[in-house]
């Protein structure tokens, strides 16, 4: 795999039919043609995905979401100018020549316009939108730089378009519309209150574990190789994992200094949820190349990004089963 700036190499691979490393700001994607069926089974096949999960459609302006999707509700075009580029999915009615592939069959399609410069340059070079899922293999850690994604599929793609390090670092947060609600599947950094302020009159809540096809419906997502802790009490959990290799991923300056007894990475000194967001994936990755016994971490403040951090933190440790 080469890792490269050009958006003209990238573009060469994809009119081939190819699949690439695309960066954006959440995390990289694994994109490809969403017209070519070829190109949207190697996605599935290279991220051992199962077919019933979709796949989300990236877009450089408004044109290309009218040409995959219809029925397009008013909320959308406004949440759109409000939010892109941005990380907010919106789920649209497909347009019926989108190939099955990419919707699973659902009838609908998920639509995103990405805020970062070399996937938005990329996109208005060629004529057609990416799909692509995040460029993990399927249930593994998202990635959110160039290396995550050369390790995880070297040998497997062409090109990662190097994009550097994804300033927001969490998947896009995926809304649908139901009647005049605004429904949210998944939250990223994009809240709840977020789409009040542009829909302060619309009812909108959250159905995050539905069954399926719907996004965070698999429980061990975004998981690492290394068994990872939830933990209330750094040092009680240090205690009893004493001999072990331990990794700490801690947040802010306060406490007790474990550098002795842990790996310790800190996903925020001050505090800052969107600090942390942005760190979460990359310390995580860090810490699983380290061959440790085990990774502990404490739940975030239950605010509106607090919770969407601590979902991937539950679907990291779903494994294994903290009751235990
Ligand atoms: O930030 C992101 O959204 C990243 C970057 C690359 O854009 N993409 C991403 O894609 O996270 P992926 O495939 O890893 O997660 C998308 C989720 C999946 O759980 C999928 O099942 C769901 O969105 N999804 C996609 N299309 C859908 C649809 N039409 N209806 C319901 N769920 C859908
Ligand atoms: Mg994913």
């Amino acid at each position: 795999m080469i890792l490269s700036t050009s958006v003209q190499l990238a573009k060469t691979y994809l009119e081939k039919g190819g699949v690439i490393g695309l960066p954006t700001e959440t995390v990289y994607g694994l994109a490809g043609n969403i017209w070519d069926q070829e190109a949207i089974n190697k996605i599935f096949t290279i991220k051992e995905r199962p077919k019933n999960h979709p796949l989300i459609a990236h877009v450089a302006h408004w044109e290309q979401v009218e040409s995959i999707a219809s029925d397009i509700p008013v909320k959308a075009q406004l949440l759109a100018e409000r939010f892109w580029p941005g990380p907010l999915t919106m789920i649209l009615s497909a347009k019926p020549t989108i190939p099955s592939e990419a919707t699973a069959g659902l009838g609908t399609i998920a639509v995103r316009m990405p805020e970062h410069p070399l996937a938005l340059k990329l996109l208005s070079t060629i004529p057609f939108p990416l799909v692509a899922p995040s460029a993990n293999p399927f249930g593994k850690i998202s990635p959110t730089s160039a290396m995550h994604v050369f390790s995880y599929f070297k040998g497997k793609i062409p090109l990662t378009l190097d994009g550097g390090n994804c300033k927001v670092g969490l998947e896009s947060t995926i809304i649908g519309f139901k009647d005049d609600a605004v429904v949210i599947y998944r939250q990223g950094i994009i809240s709840k209150d977020d789409i009040l302020e542009v829909l302060p009159n619309t009812a909108v809540y959250y159905d995050i574990d539905n069954q399926s096809n719907y996004p965070g419906s698999h429980r061990s997502h975004y998981a690492p190789r290394t068994p990872l802790i939830i933990t209330e009490s750094f040092e009680e959990a240090v205690n009893k994992f004493v001999g072990k290799k331990i990794g700490l991923l801690t947040m802010g300056t306060s406490g007790v200094d474990f550098s002795s007894s842990a790996e310790v990475r800190n996903l925020s000194k001050t505090e800052d949820l969107k600090e942390a967001a942005s760190n979460l994936y990359a310390q995580l990755h860090e810490l699983d190349n380290l061959n440790l016994d085990v990774i502990i971490v404490k739940l975030f403040p239950a605010t509106n990004l607090g919770i969407a951090l601590n979902d991937k933190l539950f679907r990291a440790s779903s494994q294994f089963d903290q009751n235990a």
